[in-house]
């Protein structure tokens, strides 16, 4: 059975070391598991005022979410946090009240920096919106990468073996959370 994985990536630029981190984990996904990108960054910012009349980038998004078996979120961390692209993201989708397209998806989530910390702060400001959001969030295996900007060379393949193998296995736990952890 191939479960669909709506992967979020918290940067918006084009040569985004998170972007080339979510294009390795497709790869390194099991079969099982089918992963695509859903665009954040043509989202308008949330505003209550347009819950009547939403935009219509608004509730595509919203019913690409509801559609997905599970979300990977892959994220930078901005000033200790999480994005806003990607914070804007999470409020839109968990909107009209009551109806959030979030509630009761498998989760993981993925942090990189060149920093040393590893996103650490991002990582667990988003776990802390996905407890509210009734996203079962993946516990273990963690995944800080610290340095990332020296884990791809310029194809975007990583280049070192520790790495891949680790991501790998992280890959493997998300699809077992995701089967473990879904209602169908
Ligand atoms: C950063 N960066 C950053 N890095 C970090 O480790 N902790 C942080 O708190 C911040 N804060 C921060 C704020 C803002 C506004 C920007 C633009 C950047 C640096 C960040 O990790 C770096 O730019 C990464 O390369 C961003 O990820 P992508 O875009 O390469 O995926």
């Amino acid at each position: 059975e191939t479960r669909d994985v709506a992967v979020l990536v918290g940067s918006l630029r084009k040569q985004s070391i998170n972007r080339k981190l979510a294009n390795a984990l497709g790869q390194l996904a099991p079969a099982s598991l089918k992963l695509s990108d859903i665009e954040i960054g043509q989202l308008p910012i949330y505003n209550q005022d347009s819950d009547e009349a939403p935009p219509a980038v608004w509730t595509s998004f919203r019913e690409r979410i509801r559609a997905a078996d599970a979300v990977l979120f892959v994220t930078p961390e901005h000033n200790r946090s999480v994005p806003a692209a990607l914070k804007n993201a999470l409020d839109i989708g968990s909107r009209p009240y009551g109806r959030s397209a979030w509630n009761g998806k498998p989760g993981a989530v993925v942090s990189a920096s060149p920093g040393a910390i590893g996103g650490f702060g991002a990582n667990h400001h988003l776990r802390q919106s996905l407890v509210f959001l009734n996203v079962p969030a993946m516990p273990q295996p963690e995944a800080y990468l610290g340095g990332a900007d020296k884990l791809f060379d310029a194809d975007g393949k990583l280049v070192n073996e520790g790495t891949r193998k680790f991501l790998q296995q992280f890959m493997d736990a998300f699809e077992s959370w995701i089967v473990a952890n879904s209602k169908r």
